[in-house]
C-alpha cells in the first residue's frame, strides 16, 4: 500500500491567478469526446511582474495541443503528468487554449464526463472537473463559463449545460450544436453537461418579483410520466425559499436531469441539476411513501443550494458544511413545513443517532470542519451534512427565528458572488445578535458526540427543583483533550396531569457542569429537557422506566415522547441482552407492554407520529448503546421483544390495522401516508408471529396492494418468514416489476436484509443475476451495502464468511468505482467494538485490503484510518 499525501486546512493558500472567462467546447464523437478549453487568465495583481508558475490540476488524459496567446506550444514548453499541467512562467495577462481527448465510455468511476446508458453527463464535485480539462480545480476560483456542445443529432438530440441557451443549430453530417452561457461566476465543481435522447416535462414558475422561470425535468423517454412529483416538489421549494428566506431564483431556466448511474443523491450544478433517478422518478405504483418524501427533500435541497452553495460558495473544501449543513437545515425546515414537523424531526434525529453518532465514535471521526483529508469524496459524511445541520439548528435556537433570518440576509448581502468560510457565516450571526459565538465555534472544530447527563434534585420545603447537567466528550484522534461545548437546552416543566407548569425556554450549558434552579415547583413535576433535540448529544437522565413511560404518554413535546419510548425500548433490550448473556430466561416487563398498548389506544393522535413512536430501534441503532457489541444477543433480544409485544397485543394490533386500511391507495396526502405507516407497522409486528392466519393476511396485502408502500411492506415481512414463502414472494415481485430498475433495487435490498439462515448464499447468488452489476451504484447499494450495513446478523456471521464476501466485493469495486468502494468499506469501521473473534476476522480483511498493490486513494484513506 502506497502512502498518500494529506491535504491540510492550515496549508491553504489563495490561487495566484484569476480566471476571467472559461470557454469550453465539447466535440462528442462515437468513441471519444474532444474537449477544448479557452481560458482568459491574469496573474493576481499582487504578483504582477513576479515569475509565478501556473499549475493546473489535471486527470490522466493526454493533451493534444496547447496554445498560449497565438503561439502553439511544443510539449517541451509545458509540463503535463497524471496530476498537473504547468507552465513555468506566464505574462500578467494571457489566454490559454488546451485541447484533450476523453473516453467517457470507459469512465466507470462516474466522476468527470461519463456515460450512463444512452446519456453523456458530468459529475464534478468535489474534484471531477480536472478529469475533463486542466483547470484550477478549487472552489475559490470563480469564473463565468460558456459551453459549446457539438454532437450527432439523432443520438444526442438534447444538449444541455449551465445557464442560458444562447445559440443552437444544425451542422453537416447530421450533427448539431448548442451554445450555453452562464452569466454567474462559479467554481468549476458546479459545471455540468448533459447530452442524450431525453424526454422533457415542462412547467413554469413566476417568482415573487414577477419573473417567469421555465422549469424542465428531463429523463429517459420511458420514465417521463414519473417526473410530476419532482416538478411539484420543485415549485413548492421555489415558493418556500421566497417566503421563508426571501430568496428568488436568478436565471430564466431551471433544469433537472434524472440519471441511472450516479454516485451520490444529486448535484446542484448551476441551472442544471443532475440527479440520481431514484430522487426524481415516482408514482404510487412503484415508489413508496418514503420515496416520495425523499424526492421532495432532495429536489428542495439541490434547489436551495442555488443560494447556499452556488451564489455564496466555499473558500476551500474544508468548509463543505458551510453549504451542506446549512442546506440540509434548510431542506429539513422545508420538509417540516410541508409535512408533519415532529415526524420530520424524529426521522432526522433517528438517522443522526443511527449513523452520525457511530461515525463520530470510530476511525472516521472528524470535526464538522475537518482539518485534513486525502480524498475529499470521503468527507461527504453524516458529520458534515447531518451534524452540520444540527449546528446550524443550534444557532437558529440561540438567536431565534427573526435574528437568524437577519443573519441570513446579511450573509447573502455581504458574501454574494464570493467564496467564504464558516467563520464568515458564524460571524454574521454573531454580528446581528450581538452574541459572542467563540465557544460555540468548537462545534465546528472539535469532533465527538458530547455525553450529557441530567440529574434532578427537589427540595420539598423550598419547592425548588434543580437540574444539573454534566457534559463530557471522550478524547479521540483529533483532540486528546476536549473543551466543554456551548450547548443550548430547551426545557419545560409538566405536572402529573400532563399540564405545563413552566413554559418552554432556552437554557445554555457552557461549563462541564451547569445547574438550573426552578422555584415554586410542586412535587411530582417532570422536566422535559432537550425538547426537539436542541443539541446533538447523547443524553442520559435519572428517569426511571416509570418516568419514561409517563413521558412517553404525556410529554408535551412529541419528539420527547418518541425519545422516551425509544429509551424504554433500549432499556428493555439491554435487560434482555443481559439475561441472554447470563443464560437466564427472558422476560418483558409488564410496564412496557402497558405503555405500548396505551399508546396504541390513543390512535386518534397523529398516526404518522404514533407509527414512529412504536417502532423498535433497529439492531444497528441498538448496538450503539453497548461498549462491546454482541450481535447475536441483540438480534435475539429485539426479536423476542417484538414477538412478545405482538403476542400480547395481537388483537389491538389487528384492530388498528383494520382501522387504518381505508386510505385510497394513490393518495399521497399526509393523512393517507400516516394511515399506511401505522397500518404497516402493525402488520410488521403481527408478521413476526408464526401463524397461518397472519401469513394469509400479509400474503393478501402483498397480492392485492394498490401501491408500492403496501406491497413493499408486505414483501419485507414475507422475506423473513421462511425460505419457501420468501422465494415465492421474490418470484412474484420480480415477475411483476422486472422492467422497472428502481423497483428491482428494492427487490435486491429486501433479499439482502432477510434474517433467514441462507441469506449470505442468496446474496452471493444475486451478484450473478442478470439485473445486477457492480457498475451501477444503486445496484451495489441495494445488494451489497444493504447486506453489509443493514443485516448485522449475517454480515457479522460467526464464521467470518460475511466479512470475506464484502471485503472481496470492495476490492472488486475499487477497480471500477473508487468513491463507492471507499463508502462501502466503512462497514468495517467499528471492528474494535466486537468480540475478540470478530475483531480478528474484521481486522484481517482490512489488512488484506491494505496489502493490495493498487488501492485507490479513496479506499486507502478509509482502510488506513481504520487500522491506525
Ligand atoms: N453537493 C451534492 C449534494 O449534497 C453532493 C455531491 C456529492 N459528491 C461526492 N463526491 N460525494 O447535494
Ligand atoms: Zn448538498
Amino acid at each position: 500500500m502506497n502512502e498518500h499525501k494529506k491535504i491540510q486546512l492550515k496549508d491553504y493558500r489563495p490561487f495566484e491567478f484569476i480566471v476571467d472567462h472559461v470557454d469550453l467546447i465539447f466535440d462528442i464523437r462515437d468513441d471519444h469526446t474532444r474537449v477544448t478549453s479557452k481560458l482568459k487568465m491574469r496573474k493576481d495583481p499582487a504578483r504582477a511582474n513576479e515569475t509565478t508558475p501556473l499549475v493546473l490540476n489535471k486527470g490522466t488524459f493526454d493533451i493534444v495541443s496547447v496554445v498560449a496567446g497565438d503561439m502553439v506550444l511544443l510539449p517541451s514548453e509545458y509540463k503535463s503528468d497524471d496530476e498537473t499541467f504547468s507552465l513555468l512562467a506566464t505574462p500578467d495577462l494571457f489566454e490559454l487554449e488546451i485541447t484533450n481527448i476523453l473516453k467517457p465510455d470507459e469512465n466507470t468511476a462516474l466522476e468527470g464526463l461519463y456515460r450512463s446508458g444512452n446519456i453523456l453527463c458530468t459529475q464534478c464535485e468535489a474534484q471531477g472537473f480536472r478529469n475533463i480539462t486542466p483547470y484550477p480545480d478549487r472552489p475559490d476560483v470563480m469564473a463565468p463559463f460558456s459551453c459549446t456542445i457539438v454532437a450527432d443529432k439523432a443520438r444526442y438530440p438534447v444538449l444541455l449545460s449551465n445557464g442560458n441557451l444562447v445559440k443552437s443549430g444544425d451542422l453537416d453530417n447530421n450533427r448539431h450544436f448548442a451554445v450555453w452561457e452562464d452569466p454567474f461566476k462559479k467554481p468549476c465543481y458546479l459545471f455540468a453537461l448533459v447530452a442524450g435522447d431525453l424526454a422533457v416535462l415542462k412547467d413554469q414558475f413566476t417568482t415573487a418579483s414577477g419573473r417567469d422561470v421555465a422549469l424542465n425535468i428531463y429523463s429517459e423517454k420511458e420514465d417521463i410520466a414519473l417526473c410530476s412529483h419532482a416538478m411539484t416538489s420543485l415549485k413548492q421549494a421555489m415558493a418556500w425559499d421566497e417566503k421563508r428566506f426571501g430568496r428568488e431564483y436568478d436565471l430564466d431556466l431551471y433544469q433537472i436531469v434524472a440519471i441511472n448511474d450516479f454516485n451520490a443523491g444529486a448535484m446542484e450544478n448551476k441551472g442544471l441539476n443532475i440527479f440520481n433517478a431514484k430522487y426524481v422518478l415516482a408514482d404510487p405504483q412503484t415508489a413508496t411513501d418514503d420515496d416520495f418524501m425523499g424526492i421532495q427533500g432532495v429536489i428542495a435541497h439541490e434547489y436551495f443550494h442555488n443560494w447556499t452553495g452556488n451564489r455564496v460558495t466555499l473558500k476551500n473544501w474544508f468548509q463543505l458544511s458551510l453549504k451542506e449543513g446549512l442546506t440540509v437545515f434548510r431542506d429539513q425546515e422545508f420538509s417540516s413545513d410541508m409535512n408533519s414537523r415532529p415526524v420530520k424531526r424524529i426521522r432526522v434525529v433517528k438517522n443522526l443517532m443511527a449513523a452520525q453518532f457511530p461515525e463520530d465514535s470510530g476511525p472516521m471521526t472528524h470535526p464538522v470542519r475537518p482539518d485534513s483529508y486525502i480524498k475529499m469524496d470521503n468527507f461527504y459524511t453524516m458529520t458534515v451534512y447531518e451534524k452540520g445541520a444540527e449546528v446550524i439548528r443550534m444557532i437558529y435556537q440561540l438567536l431565534g427565528q427573526d435574528l437568524f433570518r437577519k443573519g441570513m440576509d446579511l450573509y447573502f448581502e455581504k458574501f454574494d458572488g464570493m467564496a467564504v468560510t464558516l467563520e464568515d457565516f458564524v460571524g454574521v450571526m454573531a454580528k446581528v445578535s450581538g452574541r459572542n459565538l467563540d465557544q460555540f465555534f468548537l462545534w465546528y472544530t472539535q469532533s465527538g458526540t458530547p455525553a450529557v447527563s441530567m440529574t434532578r434534585q427537589y427540595d420539598e420545603n423550598t419547592e425548588i427543583l434543580s437540574l444539573t447537567f454534566t457534559q463530557t466528550t471522550s478524547p479521540d484522534r483529533n483532540q486528546s483533550e476536549k473543551k466543554p461545548f456551548h450547548i443550548p437546552v430547551r426545557i419545560s416543566l409538566i405536572n402529573r396531569a400532563g399540564e405545563t407548569v413552566k413554559q418552554d425556554a432556552l437554557y445554555e450549558l457552557t461549563k462541564e457542569t451547569d445547574t438550573f434552579k426552578f422555584d415554586n415547583v410542586p412535587a411530582d413535576t417532570y422536566p422535559s429537557v432537550f425538547r426537539e433535540f436542541t443539541a446533538p448529544v447523547r443524553l442520559t437522565t435519572d428517569f426511571s422506566d416509570q418516568d419514561l413511560a409517563f413521558l412517553m404518554a404525556r410529554d408535551t413535546d412529541p419528539f420527547n415522547q418518541w425519545h422516551a419510548a425509544q429509551t424504554l425500548f433500549v432499556n428493555e433490550i439491554k435487560n434482555l441482552v443481559t439475561a441472554i448473556q447470563a443464560n437466564k430466561p427472558m422476560t418483558v416487563s409488564s410496564g412496557l407492554v402497558k405503555a405500548f398498548s396505551l399508546a396504541l389506544e390513543n390512535r386518534e393522535k397523529d398516526r404518522a407520529f404514533l407509527s414512529k413512536a412504536l417502532t423498535l430501534p433497529l439492531e444497528t441503532e441498538i448496538k450503539n448503546h453497548f461498549k462491546i457489541i454482541d450481535v447475536e444477543a441483540i438480534h435475539q433480544a429485539r426479536t423476542f421483544l417484538k414477538q412478545t409485544l405482538a403476542k400480547k397485543l395481537a388483537s389491538e394490533l389487528k384492530t388498528v390495522y383494520e382501522i387504518c386500511r381505508s386510505a385510497n391507495p394513490d393518495d399521497i396526502s399526509g393523512a393517507a401516508m400516516a394511515d399506511r405507516s401505522l397500518k404497516n407497522l402493525c402488520l410488521s409486528y403481527l408478521g413476526c408471529l408464526v401463524n397461518k392466519d397472519i401469513q394469509d393476511l400479509v400474503q393478501k396485502q402483498f397480492e392485492t396492494a394498490g401501491n408500492m408502500t403496501d406491497e413493499f411492506a408486505a414483501f419485507k415481512i414475507l422475506s423473513h418468514m421462511n425460505p419457501d414463502v420468501r422465494d415465492e414472494a421474490c418470484h412474484a415481485f420480480y415477475d411483476k416489476w422486472q422492467t422497472r430498475t428502481l423497483v428491482i433495487d428494492k427487490w435486491f435490498s429486501v433479499q439482502a436484509q432477510s434474517s433467514l439462515e441462507d441469506t449470505l448464499d442468496q446474496v452471493k447468488k444475486l451478484t450473478a443475476h442478470k439485473d445486477f452489476t457492480m457498475a451501477n451504484p444503486n445496484k451495489v447499494r441495494a445488494l451489497i451495502f444493504a447486506f453489509a450495513m443493514n443485516n448485522p446478523m449475517h454480515f457479522h456471521r460467526a464464521d467470518g464468511r460475511g466479512y470475506e464476501f464484502v471485503a472481496e466485493r470492495i476490492l472488486a469495486l475499487d477497480k471500477i468505482n473508487h468513491q463507492t468502494a471507499a463508502r462501502l468499506c466503512s462497514c468495517f469501521n467499528l471492528w474494535k467494538r466486537y468480540d475478540g473473534n470478530r475483531q480478528v476476522m474484521m481486522k484481517k480483511q482490512l489488512e488484506t485490503m491494505a496489502g493490495q498493490k493498487e488501492l485507490s486513494r479513496n479506499l486507502y484513506e478509509i482502510v488506513s484510518r481504520a487500522l491506525e
